[in-house]
C-alpha cells in the first residue's frame, strides 16, 4: 500500500510541480493527502448512494462554519426523475448532470435571517450587498464541506455553476423563495475512474507575505501554462473560430478566450429581482 507521505508527494508533485518539507510530528496525514488529492469527477460507476450516508454528508456539510452563526446555506436534494431531466436539459453542455446518481442544488438563503427579524419585531438594517456576500460565501463553504466529506466517503463530486445560466428557471423548478439564490448544482457519485489532479498555479502566485505582491507573476503564469500543458494538455482549444489556432495553447489563453464572451450577464438583474439590494 502507498505510504501516505508517498501520497502527499506525489499529489503535490501532480499539483504544484514541487516538493514540501512535511514536518515530523504532522498529524492528520490521510486529510491531507486527500485534500491534495481531490479531482473533480464527471463520470460516475452505475453503485447507488445509500440515503443513509447522503443524510450523514448533509450533516458534515452543515457543519461548516457559518458568518455570524446565521446559517445561510440550504441544499435542494433533486429527487424527482422528471425535474432532473428539466434541470438536466438546460445544461447539455454538462451531461453529468443527467447521469450522476445524486444531484444537489447548494443555495445561498437569506430569507430565515429576514423572516426570524420579523418574527422578533426587530428591523432587518442590513439590506445591502453583504446581504448577498454573505449568504454565498456559507453556500460556497457548505458546498467545499459537503465535496470533502463525500471524498472520504469513497464518493466523487463535480460542481455545477452552469445553473446559474438559468438562474430564474432553477429558481422556478425548485420553488426557491425570495432572497433564496442558487450558488452551484453539486453531481455526487462513485466514480467510474481514477480521475486526474490538476495543476494549479504555483504557490508564490497565490500566496503572500504581508503584502500582496505580483512580482514576475506574468512570468510565472507562462511558466504554469507550460507546466500544466505538458502534464494536462487541453483536448481541445476554444471557439478556433473567432481566435484562429494557437501553436501553443496553455491555461492562461484558455481562460482569456473562456472570458471573452459574457458569461451570466443577467445573473444581477436575478440576484435584484430576488429583492436583494447590491448597494
Ligand atoms: C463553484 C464551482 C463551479 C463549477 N462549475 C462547473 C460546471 O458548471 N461544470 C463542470 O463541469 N465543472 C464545474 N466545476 C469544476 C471545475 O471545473 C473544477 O473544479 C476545475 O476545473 C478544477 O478541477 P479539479 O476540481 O478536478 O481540481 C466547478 C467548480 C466550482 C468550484
Amino acid at each position: 500500500m502507498t505510504d501516505t507521505r508517498d501520497r502527499i508527494a506525489q499529489a503535490l508533485e501532480a499539483r504544484f510541480g514541487t516538493q514540501l518539507p512535511l514536518p515530523a510530528d504532522t498529524t492528520g496525514l490521510d486529510s491531507l493527502a486527500r485534500m491534495l488529492e481531490h479531482r473533480s469527477h464527471r463520470r460516475y460507476a452505475a453503485r447507488p448512494v445509500e440515503d443513509a450516508l447522503l443524510n450523514l454528508l448533509f450533516a458534515c456539510a452543515m457543519s461548516a462554519p457559518s458568518k455570524s452563526d446565521l446559517q445561510q446555506a440550504d441544499i435542494v436534494h433533486v429527487r424527482d426523475p422528471a425535474l432532473r431531466a428539466e434541470l438536466a436539459a438546460l445544461v447539455p453542455d454538462n451531461p453529468w448532470v443527467a447521469t450522476a446518481p445524486v444531484f444537489l442544488l447548494f443555495c445561498g438563503n437569506n430569507r430565515r435571517t429576514r423572516q426570524v427579524a420579523q418574527w422578533r419585531e426587530k428591523t432587518f438594517a442590513n439590506d445591502h450587498l453583504d446581504a448577498f456576500m454573505n449568504a454565498a460565501v456559507d453556500a460556497g463553504i457548505v458546498l467545499m464541506n459537503f465535496i470533502a466529506a463525500a471524498e472520504a466517503a469513497g464518493l466523487g463530486c463535480c460542481p455545477i455553476s452552469t445553473v446559474r445560466n438559468h438562474a430564474q428557471t432553477v429558481s422556478d423548478l425548485t420553488g426557491l423563495p425570495d432572497w433564496v439564490f442558487p450558488l452551484a448544482g453539486l453531481c455526487v457519485g462513485y466514480p467510474e475512474n481514477n480521475g486526474v489532479i490538476t495543476p494549479r498555479l504555483p504557490l508564490d502566485v497565490t500566496i503572500h507575505r504581508d503584502r500582496f505582491n505580483e512580482t514576475v507573476v506574468a512570468t510565472k503564469i507562462d511558466g504554469y501554462d507550460q507546466r500544466r500543458a505538458a502534464r494536462q494538455p487541453y483536448a481541445k482549444q476554444r471557439d478556433i473560430k473567432r481566435f484562429g489556432e494557437a501553436p501553443f495553447y496553455g491555461w492562461s489563453e484558455d481562460k482569456a478566450r473562456q472570458y471573452a464572451k459574457p458569461q451570466r450577464a443577467d445573473f444581477g438583474a436575478y440576484i435584484r429581482r430576488r429583492q436583494f439590494k447590491l448597494d
